[in-house]
């Protein structure tokens, strides 16, 4: 008998699980719209000019690599703050923000639900309906009990302001409420500002904790206008978390890099909340690595690198927003009669196509184009060479 013997094999997981089941598929012509990863007009994961750049002044220079402080490299953390709650925000000069360096955007929700899982260990967790996949097993591994609110009318394709307002409003006091900043992953259906003023007063009233993932900024509106939830809960001055990535904004993937970000009272609160959260950080992984927090500090504190990477970004936002007018009228073209407004309204890097399991299951063995079984798209891997294989096999799939 194993110590291992009572472990059934677990599921494969439902995004990265997709990109095993592609790879394994010998079909010549194949498409991966399932994981959320920008690929250029070639089909790669494009290495950023600006992060290029740095990586050259780096390798003429010697660096030994002792380890970081838990929290991560020091020179990191003033710019992150700047982009992520904005230059000057009262919240981070009052001292009220505690930020760590983090393995990535899942690296930062993790930390974030080990210390909330320190100081509240009976709260419940409320994600949207639906949500990123790993929200659900990454907070019940943390040790929280699940709930959903309403997020999503499939009716109409928008969010449920009213549903959502309402299920906020009945959640119990303490509850942690995961909001998704900009570019809902998987629905790309966002709040308008005027929703979120009336979520945040919600949240407000009702005592409840916001925890905003925020893996997109940049990639829907504008780097500044995209952080307007973290903004308006900041201005609310109640305690939240947030967690956010570099993976997709600087195409930094493989480094894992992000943080997390604890808004709490006063800075007394803040410098206590940090001290807790490093024990959660050194229980896991003791301490961040430095590529990732060397190139993304380096971008945003050097003016012309930090002006080149936001071009760079707005080019690849405006990309996936030109993909989506091509994949809607190539699906028109081939006699899709269905309403597809919905696709060119979506934000973001994913298109919530509406299909069925039995859709997608269709669209990889029959046309090898691998979506999630939610229906969930990646526009941003479709490109010029791809686009009519894809439009062929989801219109026949659509078409039945
Ligand atoms: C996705 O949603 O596909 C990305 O965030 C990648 C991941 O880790 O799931």
């Amino acid at each position: 008998m194993s110590i291992f013997s009572s472990l059934d094999p677990a599921p494969r997981d439902p995004i990265l699980g997709m990109t095993e089941a592609f790879n394994a598929d010998p079909a010549p012509e194949k498409v991966n719209l399932g994981v959320g990863v920008y690929l250029d007009e070639t089909g790669k994961t494009p290495l950023m000019a600006a992060v290029r750049a740095v990586e050259q002044d780096l390798a003429t220079r010697e660096r030994p690599r002792g380890y970081l402080p838990i929290d991560g490299m020091p020179a990191f953390k003033a710019p992150v703050q700047a982009l992520v709650f904005g230059e000057n925000s009262p919240a981070v000069l009052a001292g009220r923000v505690a930020t760590m360096q983090t393995l990535a955007g899942t690296g930062a929700l993790r930390v974030g639900a080990g210390l909330l899982m320190l100081a509240s260990p009976d709260a419940t967790v409320m994600l949207s309906d639906p949500t990123w996949e790993n929200h659900e097993l990454l907070f019940s591994r943390a040790g929280f009990a699940l709930e959903r609110y309403r997020y999503y009318d499939r009716a109409t394709g928008a969010v449920d302001v009213e549903g959502m307002l309402d299920d906020l409003a009945h959640a119990a006091p303490g509850t942690i409420v995961v909001l998704h900043a900009c570019c809902h992953n998987p629905t790309g259906s966002d709040l308008a500002p005027e929703d979120w003023d009336r979520v945040v007063a919600t949240l407000v009233e009702k005592g409840l904790v916001p925890f905003v993932d925020m893996a997109y900024q940049g990639l829907s509106v504008g780097v500044d206008e995209d952080r307007y939830a973290v903004t308006a809960l900041a201005e609310s001055g109640i305690p939240f978390v947030v967690a956010n990535s570099f993976s997709k904004t600087f195409g930094l993937y493989g480094e894992r890099i992000g943080a997390v970000h604890f808004v709490c009272s006063d800075a007394a609160e803040a410098a206590r909340v940090l001290s807790q959260a490093k024990t959660v950080v050194r229980a896991m992984y003791s301490n961040p690595p430095t590529q990732g927090a060397a190139i993304v500090s380096a971008i945003l504190t050097t003016p012309e690198l930090r002006a080149l990477w936001e071009q760079e970004l707005a080019a690849m936002k405006d990309r996936i927003k030109q993909m989506r007018v091509e994949f809607r009228s190539g699906l028109e073209a081939r006699g899709v009669t269905s309403d597809l407004e919905f696709v060119t309204a979506q934000a973001g890097m994913f298109t919530y196509s509406g299909l069925s399991l039995e859709q997608m299951q269709r669209l990889r063995s029959e046309f090898h184009v691998y979506g999630l079984d939610s229906g969930r798209l990646c526009i941003a891997a479709m490109n010029q060479r791809n686009m009519g294989i894809v439009v062929g096999a989801v219109a026949e799939v659509m078409k039945g």
